[in-house]
């Protein structure tokens, strides 16, 4: 094996230890660049007879094309290897499972709203909407509760910085019962052409569900919390209609009759008598335990007067009660923060 053979010999063994692209460059530099030993070859012929120039010539320059193949067969192994590398990092298995969206659920308390909307809605209920940030005239003062009134130091809540319309301040409504005066007000709009000619006005028979704010905050209050009010008014609506009301609603939100019902003498401003209501399960892990659901009781006739209609015609009934608490009994839960904390783990359950 004469010199140049050693020399394509230790070329081959060098390209075949250069793992990367960038170290076989350095590899064929170290042969053919302006340096490399097959360069230094070919200058160390100068010396040489014209004679061993062609012999030596011819075969410096086959050595040089043997590396130069050599180079390539290697270049194209590592592309190659690179290429393959390549593809498994970042193979692709059509038969898995498709990644999902997470699907979503109704929150427990909108459940509850819902199945109320449509009890009530059975019952010829329309549902009315109306502003949480509301002026104090209709939380207030249209429900009997003038502004030196005790009942008000009861709904502490959060003030906002603006005038209503007739110069008093905006709050964050503290119960629904505001939207008894808006939607009254409304339904005797639309039916002033009526009552001016003395004629028999439609029933006024709604709910408005909704949010509800006070600075109130334990394991069964929280600063935001639903209410559900419901209004009744017509010329011959009594007790006995809301508690017939009260019968089939909450007979049909538990899904049984083991239930009683209890009104409790009680006060609220706007309503005159006013009762408490309570359920006691018959059965269960609730039974015989007095549990208060609704505020409730005949509207005042002050109110009634702010409704735009005679009291001494129209009379009725009128409630709020608490969608978060029956929320909480339905599906025994015991503390109301797990509603309003956003936890996934809580919440997937009622999926
Ligand atoms: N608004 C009352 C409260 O938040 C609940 C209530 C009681 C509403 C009696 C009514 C009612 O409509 O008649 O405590």
């Amino acid at each position: 094996m004469n010199d140049l053979d050693l020399l394509v010999g230790a070329a081959q063994a060098d390209f075949a230890a250069a793992a990367t692209p960038a170290e076989l460059e350095n590899a064929k530099a170290r042969y053919l660049g302006k340096a490399g030993q097959v360069t230094e070859l070919l200058k160390g012929m100068g010396a040489l007879s014209h004679e061993e120039k062609k012999t030596r010539g011819a075969e410096i320059n086959q050595t040089k094309q043997r590396i130069e193949s050599l180079l390539t067969e290697r270049r194209q192994a590592l592309a190659e290897a690179e290429l393959q590398a390549q593809l498994k990092a970042e193979s692709l298995d059509v038969s898995l499972p498709g990644r999902q969206h997470g699907m979503g659920g109704l929150h427990p308390v909108s459940r509850t709203m819902e199945r109320i909307e449509a009890i009530f809605g059975s019952m010829g209920f329309e549902v009315a909407d109306g502003p949480e940030i509301e002026e104090d005239w209709f939380n207030f003062t249209a429900l009997n509760t003038p502004a030196d009134h005790p009942a008000r130091s009861m709904h502490d809540t959060f003030y906002v910085d603006t005038k209503a319309p007739d110069g008093s301040g905006h709050l964050l409504r503290t119960h629904t019962s505001p939207m008894q005066v808006r939607h009254a007000v409304q339904h005797v709009k639309r039916h002033a052409a009526a009552l001016a000619a003395g004629q028999a006005m439609p029933e006024i028979r709604v709910i408005a569900p909704g949010r509800t704010y006070r600075v109130d905050s334990d394991a069964t209050h929280s600063p935001m919390f639903h209410q559900c009010e419901g209004l009744w008014i017509g010329e011959n609506v009594s007790f006995k209609d809301l508690k017939a009301v009260f019968a089939d609603f909450f007979r049909n939100f538990f899904e049984t009759d083991d239930l009683e019902i209890r009104f409790r003498p009680s006060f609220f401003p706007f309503t005159e008598p006013s009762a408490e209501v309570d359920i006691a399960f018959a059965s269960g892990p609730l039974k015989g335990r007095w549990l208060e659901v609704a505020g409730s009781g005949q509207v005042h006739p002050n109110v009634v007067r702010n409704f735009g209609l005679d009291p001494e015609r129209y009379i009725g009934f009128a409630f709020g009660m608490g969608p978060d608490r029956l929320t909480m009994l339905r599906y025994g839960v015991n503390d109301l923060r797990l509603f309003f904390d956003g936890d996934l783990r809580f919440l997937s359950q009622f999926k």
